[in-house]
């Protein structure tokens, strides 16, 4: 193993690398399919030369990525994609074991959080790998001279270059992927304003990434970061989950499953009924804020959690956010209407008095729950996501001459191929068409 050099990586402590090694071989226990990838990656170098700059959540799961990505050729820096979700002792592994560049220190502020993303951009990648867009937002914002858009030191980097240095970042871009609902919703609304610069598959639309990673892998560890910041009793209590897509169904099911009493408020009338059907309580959040004892947002949008639901919330409330940036709870609407500055009465529970001498307990800073007070999803989670990215990354480089300026799905065979992948994992063998099977499915002249 090389000596990481000093200025090629800016992580919290390189002597925790020894912790990060063990968890990243516990994650790769729990992810065969990548590490099948992983080999045929290692014999075939598909990524042979590229230079990739990724943008994920540095964690355990993440370190095994970086790994098949390496094995398969590519030149990778990592940089994080949320202030608070770095495992430091994951990051420090990753510069230590793999010498791979890491920028990432659970609980950096906003101006090192971009600084970061700067040394991703100055990696000058052929390919970017995104989980919520920030870093091709930030590239595309430095090309077109937005600087009001971004981060002000940021910002004030990019003033400083010349126009050919700023469009440099961009010129050798192929493509890219993104991992998230929230970076997917903002790449195709970049399509759609023709902002968009290269090609990107949407990861997060994979079946075997949103089936399993939104739904079971936010589920679970959604409510294992509730728990693990505030240790309070779930059964018997009003759990309210704002949001009845992918990540609200797994954690509705989830909370259900401990014992609660679950929730559901929605603005989409297929989902409510949905939520509806499969047996919760639906009604409006105005409702929901004076009877829920538990609150976790998971819908991508903004302010789902209000000032006069605040209002309205019982001594005690518990407030959380598990979709994808911190703007689903208005914090600043309770700030305001709080008497001084909350209280950090926990680990990740800051603790809000109200005028009217209510305490509401606002989890994780309003980030990512499962990320901030847990360890994220399970491994056998992100196995589905990073085979997905992987696999979307290896069709990228050999297949972005031919592709739009577009937001592209993931192509069926690469999901085909995981689900395979991981039922051969699993050890589970399902049943294949017989021939007049097939004949049967594809005939219109069988009727009654
Ligand atoms: N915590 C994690 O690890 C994790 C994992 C995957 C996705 N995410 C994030 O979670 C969020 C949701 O993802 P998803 O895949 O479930 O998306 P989705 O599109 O399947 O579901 C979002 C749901 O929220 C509903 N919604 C929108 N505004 C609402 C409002 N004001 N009140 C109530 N409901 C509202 C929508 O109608 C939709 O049904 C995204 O931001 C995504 O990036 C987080």
């Amino acid at each position: 193993m090389k000596e990481a050099t000093a200025n090629n990586y800016d992580i919290k402590d390189l002597n925790q690398a020894e912790g990060g090694h063990r968890r990243i071989d516990w994650a790769e226990l729990e992810m065969p399919v990548l590490r099948q990838i992983r080999e045929r990656f290692k014999k075939e170098k598909p990524l042979q030369g590229l230079r990739v700059s990724a943008c994920l959540h540095v964690t355990a799961e993440t370190a095994n990525l970086m790994r098949t990505l390496q094995e398969g050729g590519a030149d990778v820096v990592l940089t994080a994609s949320n202030p608070l979700s770095t495992q430091d002792d994951v990051a420090a592994a990753l510069v230590n074991r793999y010498e791979i560049p890491t920028f990432a220190i659970k609980g950096e502020d906003n101006v090192t959080y971009y600084k970061h993303i700067r040394a991703a951009l100055e990696h000058k990648p052929h390919m970017t790998m995104d989980d919520g867009a920030d870093l091709v937002s930030s590239l595309f914002f430095i090309e077109m001279g937005r600087y009001e858009k971004l981060e002000p030191s940021l910002a004030s980097w990019a003033k400083g270059l010349s126009d050919e240095e700023r469009k440099e970042f961009l010129a050798g871009v192929i493509g890219g992927t993104e991992e998230t609902t929230t970076g997917v919703i903002r790449l195709k609304a970049m399509e759609a304003d023709k902002v968009l610069k290269f090609p990107v598959i949407a990861v997060n639309d994979a079946q075997t990434k949103h089936f399993f990673d939104n739904r079971y892998g936010t589920g679970q560890s959604t409510i294992d970061g509730i728990i693990r910041a505030t240790n309070v009793l779930l059964a018997g209590k009003n759990f309210v989950v704002a949001g009845y897509g992918w990540c609200g169904r797994g954690l509705a099911s989830r909370a259900r499953g401990m014992g609660a009493q679950v929730i559901v408020t929605e603005v989409d009338p297929l989902k409510a009924l949905e939520a509806v059907m499969d047996g919760y309580q639906v009604m409006s959040m105005a409702e929901a804020a004076k009877i829920g004892d538990f609150f976790c947002t998971v819908t991508g949008d903004i302010n789902v959690i209000d000032g006069p639901h605040f209002e309205a919330m019982k001594n005690g409330a518990i407030v959380a956010n598990s979709g994808h940036f911190n703007v689903e709870i208005n914090i600043p609407a309770l700030k305001k209407m709080s008497v001084g500055e909350p209280t950090l009465v926990r680990p990740f529970v800051d603790q809000y008095t109200t005028k009217d001498g209510r305490k509401i307990n606002i989890l994780g800073e309003g980030r990512l729950i499962n990320l901030a007070s847990a360890e994220g999803h399970p491994a056998s989670v992100m196995d589905m996501s990073f085979a997905n990215q992987a696999l979307s990354a290896e069709y990228m480089a050999k297949n972005a001459d031919k592709l739009e300026k577009k937001v592209y799905s993931v192509p069926n065979e690469i999901d085909a191929e995981i689900a395979r992948l991981k039922l051969e994992a699993m050890g589970v063998r399902i049943d294949t068409l017989t021939g007049e099977q097939q004949h049967y499915l594809s005939s219109w002249e069988e009727g009654t």
